[in-house]
């Protein structure tokens, strides 16, 4: 599979990761075990060596299920995880990020445990947190570093500002962000911060959570359910918007039947064409989903067919939280 370079980190990734969040949370009911532990495997067969994966994502359950699966493989998978968000343990509810130094250390101990390893690759600052200058939480991240207990730093959803800081007190390797046709907000001012500090942009949500797969037809087809955030709490999906993103979507799939591959791979393959600076981490629980996606490596679109998708995004109704 096609490998890319994770800043100058020198860690080598496969251009198509696993998102895992899906295995444990928010996309509907969680995976059973035994299935999620065999998806996690058929996606090392298949070549995929970049698992990514958070503290909140089933608070802690999505830690240890990655943990387990990939500890045979170890030493041939790159495991990134993120930290900040805190989460009521009672209820689930977000009540706050904390990106104090001492949360830092804990929640990184606390995450190599539940992910049974001595180390985490790629660790990330998962949202920005107000009340901590970004050089404190960094600093005390570079300490890890420093420990062996981090192999390289990345940040999620930080503005280009913030990268920058962030930067100047320890190479970032990676800048997470949700990033598709669906989703180009990043291109004004972060992704040149990235390009100009050298940092890879690992984009999330690159399926536009679904919407850019096809696999939703009509307005009967939204995702529902006190499970599904999508549903809960996405702009995107509420009725009304979820109708007019679907008709965006047909611009997708048309571009999809010219080439004979799936829109999901059109999708992958627009994100993947920005440059080697640029990896996907789709998230998915089912084997021919998984296998779909990394086809996309194989799917590459003409100028004339990015310049049809790029106008796509100014037309989307809703915004992404
Ligand atoms: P995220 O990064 O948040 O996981 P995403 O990668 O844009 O978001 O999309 C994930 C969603 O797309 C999941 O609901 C996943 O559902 P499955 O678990 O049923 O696969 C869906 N998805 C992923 N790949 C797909 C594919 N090839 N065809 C249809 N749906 C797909």
């Amino acid at each position: 599979m096609l490998s890319r370079t994770l800043g100058q980190s020198g860690i080598s990734v496969s251009a198509i990761g696993l998102g895992c969040m899906g295995l444990s949370e928010f996309y509907g009911e969680p995976t059973h075990e035994a299935d999620a532990i065999t998806l996690l495997h058929q996606a090392v067969d298949l070549g995929v060596t970049h698992f990514d994966t958070a503290e909140i994502y089933g608070q802690g359950h999505n830690e240890r299920l990655v943990g387990n699966a990939l500890a045979a493989v170890r030493d041939k998978v790159v495991i990134a995880t993120k930290f900040g968000p805190q989460r009521d343990p009672a209820t689930g509810a977000f009540i706050g990020v904390d990106g104090s130094p001492a949360n830092v250390r804990r929640s990184c101990d606390n995450s190599l445990q539940r992910l049974g390893t001595d180390r985490i690759d790629l660790y990330y600052l998962h949202r920005v947190d107000a009340a901590t200058p970004i050089e404190d939480t960094v600093g005390e991240m570079a300490m890890l570093v420093k420990e062996g207990k981090v192999m390289a730093v990345g940040l999620s959803e930080a503005s280009a500002e913030i990268i920058a800081r962030a930067h100047a007190v320890h190479p970032i390797a990676a800048l997470q962000t949700e990033y598709s046709i669906f989703s180009r907000d990043v291109e004004k001012d972060v992704l040149p911060m990235c390009v100009r500090l050298g940092i890879s942009l690992v984009a999330y949500s690159p399926l536009g959570r679904a919407l850019l797969t096809g696999r939703y037809a009509s307005a009967a087809d939204r995702p529902t359910g006190d499970n599904d955030f999508r549903a809960r709490m996405q702009p995107r999906f509420q009725p009304g918007n979820f109708e007019s993103n679907l008709a965006l979507v047909e611009a997708v799939t048309a571009v999809a039947a010219r080439k004979g591959c799936p829109p999901a791979q059109v999708a992958l393959a627009w994100v993947l064409d920005h440059g080697d600076h640029v990896v996907a981490i789709p998230g998915t629980t089912k084997l021919a989903n998984l296998r779909t996606n990394l086809g996309a490596l194989d799917c590459h679109l003409t100028e004339e067919e990015r310049a049809s998708l790029d106008a796509l995004a100014a037309g989307v109704v809703g915004g992404r939280y």
